[in-house]
Formats: structure tokens, C-alpha cells, sequence
């Protein structure tokens, strides 16, 4: 299921946050004033709660920034009519932001996932309180962040507030990801289930796009894998691998399966070995309850997991991603549909060059060939007026749609564009052709 339409059925319903427990928040949120930024929890670890308490107050507030990666669930501070108070800072646009974006109610700010935490530590994107999810405090005082800390742990711990909603369901994991409990201004216990991400099977084309995927991928090859249907149809096409790796930024349940099968044990890792790395995950409540105090599992913030000096110390690094259009030069646009933005940057980058410096890497864009019920192709002569580059056509290697495999890397334009026509869709091979001959490309 693209991450898209999963995070429409993520919705909780505000109407059934208790009266009680919001006072409480809202009485801890008093440290806010006007003008401050504050930064939340991303993901399924977004701490709704506190969101709506803050959105109560916006009659006190003025032009307070919210600024977040993708969070899941409704965001209050960028309805229409909230402009006064909030604005919303979009480092990756999920759906619940995108048309205050696109309105000009709110901003995006396009940045490599991996150094969203030297921002904040450098003062560059200076974060006044923090608002984020937590485990109740352990034998020794410490919260675990539980299923996401990909910026949420270095924004805690350079803001002045940090406001912790703690919740006895959010799972303790292993890794690089607590908070000691005096580190809080203040904690607000409510417990409640995480929200869920519902699973789709993949449709046939997204299975075929797995399966060239799956090609590429050796055994004892280490795996990142992106947002959106296709990564999770590649994990239902290596069942049949051995001995794989993962080092990502995020993962899903597919991968659950992929340890239980056996296929997934981090064995041939060279860092982190007999360890999966991650920064968040999203999916149902099987993933929670395997990445609870499990030993196998650690999370990690995103300038460890996305640093592409770490991420190349791992030997037959696979990262496999997606995007909405590729030119015939191989400039890949990933955060927008023309001047529209979609969603962001995220990891992309960071794990396309991490790959592409490890032995015997491979950085993947798999996408499929047509969009719009296969009306147009998503291989185009040239990008859409104001669609934004993500991954260059230095940076491309593999380019991966139901018809096959392009390898670029090292290819003149006149072979790019020839190897991406071969895995267009064919109804628009012709077109492509003939804007590639006046190009002078072919
Ligand atoms: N022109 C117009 N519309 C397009 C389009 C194009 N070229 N390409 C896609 N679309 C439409 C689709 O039809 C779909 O619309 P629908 O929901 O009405 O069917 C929508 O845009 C989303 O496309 P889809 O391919 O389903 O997106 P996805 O959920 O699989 O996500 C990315 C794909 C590229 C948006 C997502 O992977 C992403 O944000 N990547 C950038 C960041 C990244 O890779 N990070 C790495 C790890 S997080």
C-alpha cells in the first residue's frame, strides 16, 4: 500500500481524546509562547494528545512553527483558519500537511534526512520545545523512544522543553533512543494503542517491480528500504534469499516475515553485525510487538542510520526507493508532482550514495512505468515544470519499472535515454523516442 493511502486510514478520532488527561497537557504546554518552534514525533509516534492540546490553545498563540518529518494522523495546526497561530515546517510533506503547502499555509524545507540532526545541533534549526511519544520510565529513569528516533532524540536533546506524552503501549526497544525522565519538563501519562498502518497486498505490476528488485539483491546483501507500495512488494519477493542484512532508516512488516522466514538475520554484516538498524518503523501491531526488548532490533537517529560513511561499511549495500518521474537523462524527482510537493527528500539520497560507495552496492529506483491508471508515463523526456530534483543523474544507477532494468551509472545521455526507453511503458516508447531524437539524445 502506498504510504499515502495508508496514513488516510490512520485517522484516530480526536472526539475521543479524554477531557481529563487533555487539561493536564494543556496545562503542560504553557511553556509554548508565541514565535517558539516547536518540534513533534514523527510517524505512528506522533503524541496526537498533545497535538490537540496545543491546537486549543491557538487563540493564545502567535506564528508558532511546527516543524516535523512525516507524521501519520490529523494536524490541527495546519487546518485553514490556523495560519495566525502555527505554521506548519514540513522536512518531509505527508498527507495531513500537503495542501496547507501547497497553499502557501505552511513550508517545506527539501534536506537530506541524514543531516537534519547537525541542523538542529548547530543551531541552524533551532528547536525551542519538543513534543514526542515515550515508554513510562524503566528500573533506572530512562523513557525508550520506542518505534521512532530518526530526529526526534537530538531535537530533545537541544530544546529547552521537552513534553513527554507517556504511553505503557509504546514498545521499549534497544539501541540509541532513551531519554532520562529529568530530562522532561513534563510528562503526560495517557496509554492507548498506536495507531496502525493497514497492509494491502501489492497489485500485479508492484509484484513484477519486487521480483526485477529481488534480482539485484544477492545473498548476504544488506537491505535499506524506502516509503511507498514498492519496497513492500520487493520484501514479498525475496523469500528466497539467504542470510540478508538491514540497514535502514525505516521498515515495515514485510520484514518481520523476512526474519521469521529466516531470510533476514544480519549474519554477513560488517557493521552492526547480527543487528537490524533502523531509525523508525511503520506498520500494524505485529511490528510493534517484534521490535518490543527485542535483542535483534536497535534503533538508531538518522545521522548514524543515513550517513553514507556508515551506511558503505556495510558490504553489498541494496537500497531500494521510489519516485514519481524519471527523465531520460536519469534525474530523478521523487518530492513532487510538477510545482505540487508530495513529500520530501527523506533517506534517498543518503542511502543512494551509502550504497553506491559500498562493496559490491547497488542504490535502486524502482518506480512504476505509468501513474494516473497508466494514462502517463512516468518516464518522461524532461522533468514536469517545477518537479524537483531528489536523486541526480550522477547519483543514478539502477532504474528499475515492471519492464525491466536500466543500469545508468557511467552512461552517456545517448545510452541513459535508450535504456530507459526499453523500460517505459510501451504505448509511450514512441514519443519517447522521438523527444529523445530531437534532444539529439538518441
Ligand atoms: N504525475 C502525476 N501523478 C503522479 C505521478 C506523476 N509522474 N507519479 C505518481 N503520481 C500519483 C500517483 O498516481 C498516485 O496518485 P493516486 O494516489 O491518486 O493513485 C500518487 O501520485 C502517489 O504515487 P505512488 O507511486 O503511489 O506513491 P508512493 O506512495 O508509492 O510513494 C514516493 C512514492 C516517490 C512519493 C515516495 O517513495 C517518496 O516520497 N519518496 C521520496 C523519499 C524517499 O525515497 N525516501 C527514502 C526512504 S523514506
Amino acid at each position: 500500500m502506498s504510504a499515502d493511502k495508508a496514513e488516510k486510514a490512520a485517522k484516530p478520532d480526536p472526539e475521543k481524546l479524554p477531557r481529563d488527561i487533555m487539561e493536564q497537557a494543556k496545562s503542560a504546554l504553557r511553556c509554548i509562547s508565541s514565535g517558539d518552534r516547536v518540534f513533534v514525533g514523527s510517524g505512528l509516534a506522533v503524541p496526537q494528545l498533545l497535538i490537540e492540546a496545543l491546537a486549543e490553545r491557538a487563540s493564545e498563540l502567535q506564528d508558532v512553527e511546527i516543524t516535523h518529518l512525516m507524521t501519520f494522523g490529523p494536524a490541527p495546526y495546519a487546518e485553514p483558519g490556523m495560519e495566525k497561530s502555527f505554521r506548519t515546517n514540513a522536512l518531509f510533506t505527508g498527507a495531513n500537511v500537503r495542501q496547507a503547502v501547497n497553499e502557501g499555509r505552511g513550508d517545506y524545507t527539501p534536506v537530506f534526512l541524514g543531516e537534519i540532526p547537525r541542523l538542529i545541533r548547530s543551531g541552524a534549526l533551532k528547536v525551542d520545545t519538543v513534543l514526542l511519544q515515550v515508554t513510562p520510565p524503566g528500573t533506572h529513569g530512562h523513557c525508550s523512544l520506542g518505534i521512532d528516533c530518526a530526529c526526534t532524540l537530538e531535537a530533545a536533546r537541544n530544546a529547552k522543553n521537552v513534553i513527554g506524552l507517556v504511553n505503557e503501549q509504546m514498545p521499549w526497544v534497544y539501541g540509541e533512543n532513551f531519554l532520562h525522565k529529568s530530562a522532561f519538563r513534563a510528562l503526560v501519562r495517557y496509554d492507548h494503542p498506536l495507531p496502525e498502518l493497514p497492509r494491502k497486498a501489492p497489485s500485479e505490476t508492484e509484484k513484477i517491480i519486487g521480483m526485477f528488485c529481488a534480482d539485484l539483491v544477492p545473498d548476504g546483501g544488506c537491505l535499506q528500504l524506502g516509503i511507498g507500495a514498492i519496497p513492500d512488494a520487493v520484501l514479498a519477493a525475496l523469500t528466497n534469499k539467504h542470510d540478508l542484512g538491514m540497514h535502514t532508516e525505516m521498515f515495515s512488516d514485510g520484514a518481520v516475515e523476512l526474519v521469521q522466514k529466516g531470510v533476514i538475520n544480519c549474519s554477513k554484516k560488517n557493521l552492526h553485525k547480527d543487528k537490524m538498524i533502523a531509525s523508525f518503523v511503520l506498520g500494524s501491531k505485529i511490528l510493534y510487538d517484534f521490535v518490543r526488548s527485542n535483542p535483534l532490533v536497535e534503533f538508531r537517529p538518522v545521522d548514524h542510520t543515513n550517513d553514507p560513511f556508515v551506511i558503505a561499511r556495510n558490504d553489498k549495500m541494496i537500497s531500494i526507493n521510489s519516485a514519481l518521474q524519471v527523465d531520460l537523462t536519469g534525474q530523478v524527482c521523487s518530492d513532487s508532482i510538477g510545482h505540487s510537493i508530495f513529500s520530501g527528500f527523506g533517506g534517498q539520497v543518503d542511502f543512494v550514495r551509502g550504497a553506491s560507495r559500498s562493496n559490491g552496492g547497488k542504490p535502486i529506483i524502482a518506480l512504476e512505468s505509468t501513474a494516473k491508471k497508466g494514462d502517463i508515463s512516468r518516464i518522461v523526456p524532461i522533468l514536469s515544470p517545477g518537479a524537483g530534483v531528489v536523486t541526480s543523474r550522477a547519483d543514478v544507477h539502477y532504474v528499475v519499472t515492471e519492464y525491466g532494468v536500466a543500469f545508468l551509472h557511467g552512461k552517456t545521455l545517448r545510452e541513459r535515454a535508450q535504456a530507459l526507453i526499453r523500460i517505459a511503458h510501451p504505448k509511450f516508447r514512441e514519443e519517447l523516442q522521438y523527444a529523445a531524437k530531437m534532444r539529439m539524445l538518441v
